[in-house]
């Protein structure tokens, strides 16, 4: 028997390993243990909570408008503790949050294998995103396995000088999630209210949009709600304050605009599926939007997803008010430019990229 333990700690990385959660579950020989280290709190449960997952260990660290000190410090110090009762194998983690670069550090200190689930996605600049971009960056020193999700994330990994028998492609594990999620016949009073109008779905949330990239993103879209009167905003709002009190600020009370608390993943997912069109400075967002052929407006100056602007589905708009007016407005009045990005076209894989993570595991753990 051996021990894989995952480690996780926000609603991105929750919803992309529940499927390796529940894969390594399914094999006798292996022990799964999980770690969530609550750097999110409310909507981190909303995830456990859809794919019923208990965790057998939660760090709970998160504190209000937590600082990358804080969650840094926090994390490290209570990892430590668990991975000395558990002593595993193996230690998963995801992406590029706080959780995932402090668990790392972690078991490098402890001299813990690391794998490293969505490795490779770069924008080579280490100051956006920030700080997912270092995070992953640091992830990628340490880890021993690294699954990426595509070619191009292989492509990456190697030009680092990583060993081509140390790399996976295995897809993105957030298409077999997206497999369970969408209902044809998933309805919701919100949904109601907005048919008959083009449905936008927003959110925002990256620490190097708080301030005025925020203000410039909002003001974009409450003069093109203005100016066009069939359409309605969703905005699915993330919890952090500072983002509440920016959104409040321009969005108001406007009747066409619907602040909502966070979805959780399964009325999500469907909220895309009904929409018009996504506007989002997400990373997960971008990689579910070219299944669902959603055309989305990226609201950041860079993307570590370039197989989305590649299959047509991204367009890269950056935090500058009149860029991002200009590009919506183009969508809702260009037919032709409308449909040439709302083509289906899924780069990510074929969902079953938590069954080839299984294998490889499998195959170094038990040298099959
Ligand atoms: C984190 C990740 C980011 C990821 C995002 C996904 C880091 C540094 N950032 O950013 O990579 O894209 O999660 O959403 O790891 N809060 C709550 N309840 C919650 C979650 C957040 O109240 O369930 C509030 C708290 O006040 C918290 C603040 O939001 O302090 C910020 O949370 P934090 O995890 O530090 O940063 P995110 O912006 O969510
Ligand atoms: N998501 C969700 N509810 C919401 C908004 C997003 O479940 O109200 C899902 C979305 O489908 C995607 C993930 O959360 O899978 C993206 O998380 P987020 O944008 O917070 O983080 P990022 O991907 O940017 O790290």
């Amino acid at each position: 028997m051996k021990k894989v333990m995952l480690v996780f700690g926000t609603r991105p990385e929750a919803i992309k390993m529940a499927p390796v959660v529940k894969e390594l579950n399914s094999r006798e020989n292996i022990q799964t243990i999980v770690c969530v280290t609550g750097q999110h709190r409310e909507m981190l449960d909303q995830v456990l909570n859809v794919f019923e997952i208990k965790p057998d260990y939660d760090l709970s660290i998160m504190k209000e408008k937590q600082t990358l000190f804080e969650v840094t410090e926090n994390i490290l110090k209570k990892i430590k503790e668990v991975l000395e009762i558990e002593r595993p194998n193996l230690v998963l983690v995801h992406g590029d949050t706080s959780t995932t670069f402090v668990t790392a550090l972690a078991c490098y200190y402890m001299q813990i294998d690391v794998g490293h689930v969505e490795a490779g996605l770069r924008t080579h600049n280490i100051y956006s995103p920030f700080p997912e971009e270092f995070n992953r960056q640091a992830v990628g020193v340490i880890a021993k396995y690294h699954f990426a999700p595509t070619e191009q994330a292989k492509q990456n990994l190697m030009s680092e000088g990583k060993r081509a028998e140390s790399i996976f492609v295995t897809g993105n594990t957030v298409i077999d999630a997206l497999k369970k999620t969408i209902h044809t016949a998933y309805t919701h009073s919100v949904l109601e209210w907005a048919e008959g109008s083009r449905l936008i779905l927003l959110t925002a949330h990256r620490r190097e949009n708080l301030g005025d990239p925020l203000k410039n993103i909002f003001k974009a879209i409450r003069h093109i709600v203005e100016e066009f009167e069939d359409i309605k905003v969703v905005y699915p709002i993330h919890m952090n304050p500072e983002i509440r009190k920016i959104a409040k600020e321009i969005f108001g009370n406007h009747k066409r605009i619907r602040v909502i608390e966070p979805l959780d993943v399964l009325d999500f997912h469907n909220f895309m599926a009904h929409s018009f069109l996504i506007l989002t400075d997400s990373g997960g967002i971008q990689e579910e939007a070219p299944s669902l052929g959603k055309p989305v407006l990226v609201l950041r100056n860079t993307t570590e997803r370039p197989e989305g602007i590649s299959a047509g589905t991204l367009k890269l708009v950056g935090v500058n008010e009149g860029d991002i007016f200009d590009a919506f407005k183009l969508l809702l009045n260009d037919k032709d430019e409308y449909e040439k990005m709302s083509q289906a076209n899924n780069p990510y894989g074929d969902g079953r990229a938590s069954v080839r993570i299984r294998e490889v595991i499998e195959k170094n753990l038990f040298h099959f």
